[in-house]
Parts: structure tokens; sequence; C-alpha cells
């Protein structure tokens, strides 16, 4: 039996992915804001580390998966906290756990997003690890208002998909035999995104910025499955990439030739 740890276990995929978890005979120990067994803000260092020790202490110390779901959609700067630095300081803090596991394994949720425009200034100080000022700049870019706000989403998953890049072939992760990739999904039946599919007029505007030719909106489940192959041991050597579940975005908006 294997423990799986999943951030944003309440809801959408999270809530998913421990289903499938629990029906595959092995154990999930969910993290959210609410309705979870352990309860933390992943916005805050503090709830961060709240939420390793917890879990921590609920597993023994010993995490076989660490699946860091949880995010916010929303064009504010608390974004930057959870879906940037709430995922990153949550893998690094379960990393301890995660070393006494025969197979570790690291997947995060990032998004077909991390495709679109982003603020390069806001992404280069995600991955200087200095949340303070990339903070600092979402909350300018929301000020500037007339759509720059825009950009914060795609920026937090942009950041999140290059720091599993740079970080899966350190020591500390290939190293120790961890492989570290991310989730890149299209648009997902969540409660993230039940606005925004509610009608024929936003589904229509929603179609020209995320365009998925194959066949219509995700179900969580799908996203769930995903995840657990690539937390599963069976993947012993896929590792730093984004594997985008997105109905054809991905082909659609960077076309034929990504390998220039
Ligand atoms: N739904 C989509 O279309 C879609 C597409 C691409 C990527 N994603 C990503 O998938 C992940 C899961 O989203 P979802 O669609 O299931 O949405 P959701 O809103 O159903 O679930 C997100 C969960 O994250 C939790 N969360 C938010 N802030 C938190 C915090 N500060 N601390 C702890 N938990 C917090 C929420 O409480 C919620 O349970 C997110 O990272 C999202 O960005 C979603």
């Amino acid at each position: 039996m294997r423990t799986y740890v999943v951030t944003g276990a309440a809801s959408g995929i999270g809530l998913a992915t421990v289903k499938m978890i629990e029906a595959n005979g092995d154990k999930a120990i969910g993290v959210d804001i609410k309705d979870c067994q352990v309860i933390a803000d992943l916005s805050t260092r503090q709830g961060r580390e709240e939420a390793v020790e917890m879990v921590t202490t609920l597993t023994d110390g010993l995490v076989d998966a660490v699946i860091a779901n949880a995010g916010l959609g929303l064009s504010i700067a608390k974004t930057v906290s959870v879906n940037f630095f709430g995922a990153i300081e949550f893998i690094e803090g379960m990393r301890p756990a995660l070393l006494k596991s025969k197979s570790p394994r690291v997947v995060a949720t990032s998004s077909m997003a991390s495709l679109m425009p982003n603020d390069s200034q806001l992404v280069d100080l995600m991955l200087a690890s200095n949340e303070a000022k990339a903070v600092g700049r979402a909350q300018a870019l929301v000020d500037q208002g007339g759509g720059a706000e825009g950009l914060i989403y795609g920026s937090t998953k942009r950041a999140l998909s290059r720091w599993i890049r740079r970080e899966c072939i350190k020591p500390e992760w290939a190293g120790a035999g961890i492989p570290v990739n991310a989730v890149g999904p299209g648009i997902v039946k969540t409660p993230m995104v039940s606005e925004m599919i509610a009608t024929p007029e936003s589904r229509e505007y929603l179609a020209k910025v995320v365009p998925m030719p194959l066949n219509g909106y995700i179900e969580p489940e799908e996203v769930a499955a995903l995840i657990l192959w690539l937390a599963s041991e069976t993947n012993a050597h896929t590792t730093g990439q984004t594997i985008y579940i997105d109905g054809g975005s991905d082909a659609v908006i960077r076309g034929e030739n990504i390998w220039t």
C-alpha cells in the first residue's frame, strides 16, 4: 500500500485524485484550507510548514508520493502564493518523508495556461524564490488593470512548470531517485471554472483562449488518472515534464514544431 499526499483535496481534481487513490486500496492524506484531514493555508509560509508537520506526523514520516495540486484561478496577488510558493515549498518540505519511500514521486498540477502570455518579471521573481517581491509584482499588475492582472495565473503555472524542469535533474531529486513532473490540464469540469463554462457566450469566448478540438471539456477523474500514473511506481524515468491533458490546446497554440 502506497501513501499519497494530495493538496487541494477538498474539491475538483484533488478530490477526484483522493477518491481514485482510495479505490485502488492505497492511502490518501488530503491537505486543503477546508473540508479535509489536514487543514492548512498554503498561501502562507506558516501554513505550509504546519501542513508538512501534520502530514509528517500522520504518516510516521514516510510518504510515497506528493501531489501538489491546490490552486486558485483568480487574477489576484494571492494566486502567486498558493499556485507557486504553496506548491514548491510544500514539495520541498515533504522531501525528508519522500526519501523514506522505496519509490518516491512528485507531481504538481500546472495548466495549459503555462503556454499563455505571462509577465516575465513575475515569472523571474517566482523562480528566484522571492515571494514578497513576486506578490508585489502581481499586485502591481492588478493595480495596473486593463487586462494586465490576467497574466498572473499563467505566470504562476509557467513558473511552476519551469521550476520542475530546473529542479528535477538535481541531486536532491533525480539523484535521490525521485521523478518530478506536472500535468497541464485544459478546461476541467470543476468548481474553479463552473462560471466560465456556464453559458453559450462564455463557452464561445473560452474556446478562443483555450482551443480544445478533442472531446470537449475534461472530467476531473481523467486528470486524476494521469496524475496517478506519474505518481506510480511504474513511472521510473519520466521526469521534468509537463504532460498536457488539454484536448489539443498545446498542439493548436504551439503548433507542430516545438523542437527549435
Ligand atoms: N479546472 C480547470 O479547468 C483547471 C485547468 C488547469 C489547471 N487547473 C489546476 O488544477 C488544480 C486544481 O484545481 P480544480 O480545478 O480542482 O479547482 P477547485 O477550485 O475545485 O480546487 C482547488 C482546491 O484548492 C484549494 N485551495 C485553494 N487555496 C488554498 C490554500 N490557500 N491552501 C490550501 N488549499 C487551497 C481549494 O480549497 C480547493 O479545494 C489547480 O492548481 C488549478 O490551477 C485547473
